[in-house]
């Protein structure tokens, strides 16, 4: 049912990335659904992923090896029937994928068979990553794109933005249920309601709360922001990922040199050429994410450089230029040969390891409302997540979230009516510098305060004027017509908070959260989980 503000569906998918559209593929023979995305359809992070999607296949690798690559990776904060329920279920996920069509990378053996080529990342001890050369993200979002716009029962919503779910409280009603979500119409220009028996959150991470980022513009934690204000526990927000190489070129923002190359042979070296991983941690250049991120940022503020270098020149040239065939184009037209010469690296902000806290099914707080993807907090990753269990987690955990939907979906009740959004006390801002000035402030202070290597000292600094921030947008939010900007800065500065609310909670240094007043990884730690309503 839809008229030119009203839409109804059993299944409202928030998000169009891996984890809402394997969702959406999951249910949809047996259920109507709604797929929302803010920006173009294949727009999102997973689109970009290069290195590829972790998945026990070598045979002398195994399901037990995966899940102890994982915990040491997590700095043994993941929690472990979340790691053992993901690597178990990784090969048939990624059966899937490949029955959906998805081309991994395959090599013909001496004998003629072909298998699989498995490539290698940071903290894992077996090959064991599937990829399509260096675009593996690609290949997932154009396949099951092109599978989900040909189903009958899955109507697209390209460039609308929800703002709030609508929960039963809100409507008067005593249940602690989702019944649908407000959404901006970008196109129109208006709010528009969804009413749904279920509500998933797939809407990415919320890594643009940082000034440098490897992530596309969509990922600022709407959906982390929106679950917190309906009333759902998020948790182990201060482990924010930063990817140690992304490219450092005026001419090339945001574009990310996979991990793959480090597990391929590639060198990190010093502007005077000499390697110093060694210096920092045994397995070198292939240790942990948040180790090789602090070791690069050390040795830039050591030296006063301005970037690192990632060198894969003593490799063959063709197996570069087949391996990474989008980094080897990407580098050359911005006038680097990296069969020939060193890449530029510096690290940016990556992945959040946090999010809406949910169990194995996706199930969060609130009834008949889930979260799949980066956005959610399964316990998977604990304070650092492994390389290439991301999109793993989106497929296992969109296929969990998808049985529990289809087991509720003939019991579960008509969402009830929603009103429409009443626009009667708000003018068009004619002020949107504001906004943008507020946007560049908050990235800044996220950067320089509650980055790589935190202290005492900046994080209450940024809990204040992340405080004054949060007011004034909020007051804004009040007066004006909502925009896309003023949306994801709304979200930000709730994320801004969250993230700073939880790094202050710690207090150690632990995966990813390097405290310099607490150097010291404590003996015995859990998850920061933060409540509405109490923080
Ligand atoms: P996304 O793919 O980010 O999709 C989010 C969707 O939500 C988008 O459609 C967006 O429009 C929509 N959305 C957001 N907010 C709203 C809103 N308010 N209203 C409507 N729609 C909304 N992981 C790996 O495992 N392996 C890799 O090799 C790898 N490489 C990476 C390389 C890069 C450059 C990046 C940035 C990430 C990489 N990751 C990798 C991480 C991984 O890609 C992401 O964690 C994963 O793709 C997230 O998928 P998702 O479906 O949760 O969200
Ligand atoms: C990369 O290719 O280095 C990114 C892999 C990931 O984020 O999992």
């Amino acid at each position: 049912m839809s008229d030119d503000y009203f839409h109804q569906t059993d299944c409202l998918i928030i998000g169009s990335g891996a984890a809402g559209l394997t969702l959406a593929l999951s249910i949809a023979d047996k259920a109507q659904v709604i797929i929302l995305s803010k920006s173009a359809l294949k727009e999102g992070s997973t689109l970009y992923a290069q290195g590829g999607i972790a998945a026990v296949f070598d045979e002398n690798d195994s399901i037990e090896s995966h899940v102890q690559d994982t915990l040491i990776a997590g700095a043994y904060l993941c929690d472990e029937d979340a790691v053992r329920h993901t690597a178990s279920n990784a090969r048939s996920s990624m059966q899937w994928l490949i029955n959906q069509g998805v081309p991994f990378d395959q090599i013909t053996e001496g004998d003629g068979t072909q298998r699989f080529h498995l490539t290698k990342e940071g903290g894992h001890s077996h090959r064991r990553i599937l990829h399509a050369a260096d675009a593996t993200g690609k290949a997932v979002q154009t396949t099951l794109l092109d599978k989900v716009k040909a189903h009958p029962n899955i109507r697209l919503f390209e460039r609308f933005n929800a703002l709030d779910l609508v929960t039963g409280d809100k409507l008067n009603d005593t249940s602690k249920q989702v019944h649908g979500a407000y959404v901006w119409n970008r196109s129109l220009e208006q709010v528009e309601v969804i009413r749904a028996k279920f509500v998933a959150l797939a809407t990415g991470g919320a890594s643009k709360v940082y000034q440098y980022t490897s992530n596309p513009d969509i990922a600022s934690g709407d959906g982390i922001a929106m679950a917190w204000r309906a009333g759902c526990r998020v948790a182990n927000m201060e482990f924010n990922q930063f990817h140690p190489t992304s490219l450092y070129h005026e001419k090339a923002q945001n574009f990310l040199i996979t991990e793959a190359m480090r597990g391929e042979g590639a060198y990190l070296r010093r502007p005077d050429g000499s390697r110093f991983m060694q210096d920092f941690d045994e397995r070198g250049e292939l240790a942990p994410r948040d180790v090789v991120a602090r070791a690069i940022d050390f040795e830039m503020k050591r030296l006063g450089a301005d970037c690192m270098f990632l060198d894969i020149t003593h490799k063959d040239e063709q197996f570069v230029i087949d391996h990474f065939p989008t980094i080897y184009a990407k580098c050359l037209k911005v006038g680097i040969d990296i069969t020939k010469e060193q890449i530029p690296v510096v690290p940016a902000a990556h992945y959040t390891c946090g999010g809406v806290m949910t169990d194995l099914a996706g199930n969060t707080d609130i009834d008949n409302l889930f979260a799949i993807g980066e956005v959610a907090y399964t316990g998977l990753h604990g304070a650092n997540r492994m390389a290439s269990n991301s999109l793993l987690e989106c497929i296992v955990f969109a296929q969990g979230a998808a049985e529990r939907i289809l087991q509720r979906l003939e019991a579960a009740p008509e969402p009830l009516p929603i009103p429409k959004w009443d626009e009667s006390k708000v003018t068009t801002s004619e002020e949107n510098v504001i906004i943008s000035h507020t946007w560049h402030e908050l990235r800044l202070i996220m950067w320089d305060y509650v980055g790589i290597v935190r202290s005492n000292r900046r994080l209450n600094k940024a809990q204040k004027r992340i405080g004054l921030i949060k007011q004034e947008v909020d007051e804004f939010y009040a007066d004006f017509r909502v925009s896309n900007n003023l949306l994801e800065l709304r979200n930000l500065a709730q994320v801004a908070e969250l993230i700073v609310a939880s790094a202050i909670d710690r207090t150690e240094s632990r995966g990813l959260h390097f405290n310099k007043d607490y150097p010291e990884t404590l003996p015995s730690s859990s998850a920061t989980i933060l409540t509405p309503g109490t923080n």
